[in-house]
């Protein structure tokens, strides 16, 4: 038996579905595996092999489009929606598709599903931030994994979707029932709405049903998920976005695996909440500026690379390269936070909340059509992945 909540989640995705839908064929397909290959391969650094000769286990595979990938990588698959037309869907996409015949779909929520086996990979995206306790539903998902089995959880970060709540409580504050919220989300959201759009192929209507009509978001931080895999005994094998960690807290190689960094996970947090679209302009951006600092660095290392008692170092010359790389660092404006300008989206923030306070849609239309870091592009970084794999060894 479902329950009120998850009653009301499926509604409304009976009535939109929240899949990306363009019409299949076998060339989208083809494209689809490549770009999930490369997701998986560059981004999660967990390679298609990894999949081979595999059990998959999938919750919340929606109209099936994904799960296919994984179903023509791995050995055996299992795919669990609790929405009976996606199901439909998915399995003929799978007839159409799939040559094979090592598949099972089951139309159940996570809470119902029960299976005696237990997989090498358990996978579910998109799927358990809609529900009131996604704690609940990420260890009954966990519980099916082998020992040594890898969870990969695309899961929406708290910070990553602020925009995209606020969007939801603008829509809320303005409009007195569903059919307003859908009609004001086209005023004042237009934009989003046309780029979401044009980037997942889905119809506005099924956009505005999956991220405004949707009763329940609960989008989690990364350091909530790190203690969820810590208390299930999944050891984190990696995420994307990765969060700074190693990179900028480093420990020597033999030391045992220090969690020190987790307190600064806050910074990776702030980008993510006022990501727009700056991707491309940063690494343009971060090309130039390095080449320099590349080249500067080089020179000071070598001062000092190979010297020895009788081969010393030039020290006038060292300070003056030193000086030259301390300037070119000041001036290259190589700071994340500054880059990104997060003063200025919190300065905004606090401009459109005094706007919103007015409940004018039309004031607050006019302010975001000018605003230049809130509610633009893809309004932050929503759906995070992190890969655990379980282990016997308490964490
Ligand atoms: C946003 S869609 C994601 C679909 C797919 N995983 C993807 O990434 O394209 C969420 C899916 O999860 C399903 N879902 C949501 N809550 C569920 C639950 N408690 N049990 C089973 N399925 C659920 C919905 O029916 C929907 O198909």
């Amino acid at each position: 038996m479902l329950k009120k909540t998850e009653l009301d989640i499926l509604r409304t995705y009976q009535k939109n579905n929240p899949s990306f839908y363009y019409t299949t064929n076998k060339k989208n397909i083809n494209l689809l595996k490549k770009k999930i290959e490369d997701f998986f391969f560059f981004k999660l650094k967990f390679p298609l092999e990894n999949f081979r000769e595999k059990n998959l286990l999938e919750f919340g595979c929606g109209s099936g489009q994904r799960s296919l990938v994984y179903n023509l990588w791995a050995k055996k698959t299992v795919h669990v929606d609790f929405e009976k037309k996606s199901i439909k869907n998915a399995r003929n996409l799978f007839k159409n598709f799939s040559n094979k015949k090592n598949y099972k779909f089951f139309e159940n929520s996570i809470d119902e599903f029960s299976n005696k086996d237990k997989f090498d990979i358990v996978l579910s995206e998109g799927v358990i931030h809609h529900h009131n306790d996604p704690y609940s539903q990420f260890k009954k998902c966990q519980k099916f994994l082998k020992k040594g089995g890898y969870f990969v959880l695309g899961i929406a970060n708290d910070a990553g979707c602020f925009q995209r709540m606020l969007a939801r409580q603008t829509l809320y504050l303005l409009s007195k029932n569903k059919n307003e919220v859908i009609k004001n989300s086209k005023i004042i959201f237009s934009e989003f709405l046309k780029r979401s759009h044009k980037y997942s192929g889905r119809k506005i209507d099924d956009i505005i049903a999956d991220i405004f009509l949707v009763p329940t978001w609960k989008p989690i931080s990364t350091k909530e998920i790190e203690k969820w895999f810590k208390k299930n005994n999944l050891k984190f094998f990696n995420s994307y976005p990765n969060f700074i960690k190693d990179s900028y807290f480093a420990d020597s190689h033999n030391s045992p695996v220090a969690n020190h960094y987790s307190n600064f996970m806050t910074l990776s947090e702030l980008v993510w909440m006022v990501h727009k679209e700056k991707d491309l302009k940063f690494i343009n951006f971060y090309k130039n500026k390095n080449r320099n600092l590349a080249k500067y660095l080089k020179k000071i290392i070598k001062h000092t690379n190979g010297t020895n008692f009788k081969k010393k170092i030039n020290v006038n010359k060292f300070l003056k390269d030193t000086k030259n790389f301390k300037k070119l660092f000041q001036n290259s404006n190589l700071d994340l936070t500054k880059f990104f300008e997060i003063n200025k989206f919190f300065q905004e923030l606090d401009n459109f909340l005094s706007i919103l306070k007015k409940k004018d849609i039309y004031k607050v239309k006019k302010f975001i059509n000018s605003s230049r870091f809130l509610f633009k592009g893809t309004y932050g970084i929503g759906i995070n992945y992190y890969v655990g794999k379980k282990t016997t060894r308490k964490l």
